[in-house]
C-alpha cells in the first residue's frame, strides 16, 4: 500500500473524541466532556429543512450560500457588532470547521506560522498542520486569568508568522476578550501586518460581559482589512447535526473566495441553509433560554467545585468550565480522565486536548442536564 501523505502522520489524535467515545461505550455513563447543546430544536427550523426538501430544491446552490441567508447573516453581524459589513462579505460554509479550514486554506502557504492559543480549540493546529502550516502556541497562563499578554504573542512573531488566531468567548475555557484586549490584538496584527481569524463559535453567549468581535476595530478599506470572523450556528441555535455557519471576510475577496469554496464543498447542502434562514429570522427567545440554562448550570457547578476547595475559572461565556483537578491527576491528566469513567462513570474532557498548559486541568461541558451536572461534578475527590 503506498503512504500517506507526510503531514497526516502529524496530526493528533482529538482527545476530547478520545474520551467522548469511551463515555458513549461505557452504559449509563455522564458525558461532560463534549458541547454537544442538549436542548430540542424548535418547529419552526425544522419545518424550514423539511420544506426545502419538499420542493425538491436539491440542486446546487451558490458557492457562497443563498442571498437570504448571507443577508440573514449578515443584518445579525451588522446589528450586534455595529459594524457596517454587507452580505457580499458572508460566505455560508459547513460548520465553524469548514470555516476554519476555508479561512486558513486562504492564508496559509506551507512552512507560514499561524499563532494559536495554549490552551485553545484542538482544531486549530490540526487544521493548520494539514495545510502543512506550523501551529505556534501563545500561552495563556492561570495566573493571568487565561488572559493573554500581548509582549507573549509579540515576542512569537517571526518573518514565517502569517496569521493570529482569536477565540472569544473561548473553548475551553469560558473565558472572554475584553473590547480593550480586543483592540490591542488588532492593533498588534496591524504593527505585524498580519491576518486575524476569529472563531466567534459562542458568540451567543456571554453572562454579563459583552462579546466584541475584532471586526469592529479593523478597517473598512479592502487591502488594509484583515479580520476573518467565523460563525457558526452550531452551539447558538444547537444545529451541530446541519453543519451551517459563516465565514465573513475582509471587503473585496469575493471571486478568490468563491474559487477556494468550490475547490472545497462547493456549497453547503441546501436543507440546512433553508433551516439556518429559519434559525436567524425567527424568534430569537430559544437562545436566550439556553443562555439561561447555561447561567444556571454554570452557578449550580460552580458551587459544588467550591465547596469542594477544587479551583476553576469563573466562566464568562461559551458553556464550559475549566477545573484544575491536579490534586488527582497525577501529572496525567489524559490517563485520568480514562481512570474516572471507568471508576466513577463520568467522563471530563482532559485539558491536554487543548495544549500542554492543559496539563492537570479538566473541561466540564455545561450544556448538557443539570441533573447530570450535578450528578457528575458531585462525583469529583475534593481537594483537601
Ligand atoms: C472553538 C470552536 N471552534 C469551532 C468548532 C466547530 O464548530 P462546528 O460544529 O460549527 O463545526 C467548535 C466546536 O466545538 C468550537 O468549540
Amino acid at each position: 500500500m503506498p503512504e500517506l501523505a507526510a503531514h497526516v502522520r502529524d496530526v493528533p489524535v482529538n482527545q476530547i473524541r478520545e474520551i467522548t467515545e469511551a463515555a458513549w461505550a461505557t452504559p449509563g455513563a455522564i458525558v461532560l466532556s463534549i458541547g454537544e447543546p442538549g436542548f430540542a430544536l424548535p418547529r419552526h427550523i425544522l419545518d424550514a429543512g423539511i420544506a426545502c426538501l419538499d420542493r425538491d430544491e436539491t440542486n446546487y446552490t451558490p458557492n457562497a450560500g443563498i442571498p437570504a441567508l448571507r443577508e440573514a447573516f449578515a443584518a445579525r453581524f451588522r446589528e450586534q457588532q455595529q459594524v457596517q459589513i454587507g452580505a457580499e462579505r458572508v460566505y455560508v460554509v459547513d460548520g465553524a470547521q469548514q470555516g476554519l479550514h476555508f479561512a486558513m486554506s486562504l492564508l496559509l502557504s506551507p512552512g507560514d506560522e499561524i499563532l494559536i492559543p495554549n490552551p485553545g480549540y484542538p482544531t486549530f493546529a490540526m487544521t493548520s498542520r494539514l495545510l502543512h502550516a506550523v501551529p505556534v502556541q501563545y500561552p495563556l497562563y492561570p495566573g493571568n486569568d487565561f488572559q493573554p499578554h500581548i509582549e507573549d504573542i509579540e515576542a512569537l512573531i517571526t518573518p514565517r508568522t502569517k496569521v493570529l488566531m482569536l477565540n472569544s468567548p473561548s473553548n475551553p475555557l469560558g473565558a472572554v476578550l475584553s473590547g480593550e484586549s480586543t483592540r490591542q490584538l488588532v492593533e498588534l496584527a496591524v504593527r505585524h501586518d498580519l491576518w486575524i481569524i476569529s472563531d466567534e463559535c459562542y458568540e451567543a453567549f456571554t453572562f454579563d460581559v459583552p462579546h466584541v468581535s475584532p471586526a469592529r476595530f479593523d478597517s473598512e478599506v479592502p487591502g488594509e482589512a484583515r479580520v476573518f470572523t467565523s460563525l457558526t450556528l452550531s452551539k447558538t441555535y444547537g444545529l451541530t447535526g446541519l453543519r451551517i455557519g459563516a465565514l465573513i471576510c475582509p471587503p473585496g475577496m469575493e471571486q478568490k473566495m468563491n474559487n477556494v469554496m468550490e475547490a472545497i464543498v462547493s456549497c453547503v447542502a441546501s436543507p440546512s441553509q433553508y433551516a439556518a434562514l429559519a434559525a436567524l429570522t425567527g424568534p430569537q427567545d430559544y437562545v436566550s433560554s439556553a443562555r439561561e440554562h447555561y447561567r444556571g448550570n454554570r452557578d449550580v457547578a460552580s458551587s459544588v467545585l467550591e465547596a469542594k476547595g477544587i479551583p476553576f475559572l469563573g466562566a464568562q461565556g461559551a458553556f464550559y468550565l475549566w477545573a484544575d483537578v491536579s490534586h488527582v491527576s497525577g501529572g496525567d491528566v489524559r490517563t485520568w480522565v480514562r481512570k474516572f469513567l471507568a471508576e466513577s462513570g463520568v467522563s471530563f474532557a482532559p485539558g491536554t486536548a487543548f495544549g500542554s498548559i492543559g496539563e492537570g486541568w479538566i473541561r466540564i461541558a455545561l450544556c448538557g442536564s443539570q441533573q447530570d451536572l450535578l450528578d457528575g461534578v458531585s462525583r469529583l475527590p475534593a481537594k483537601a
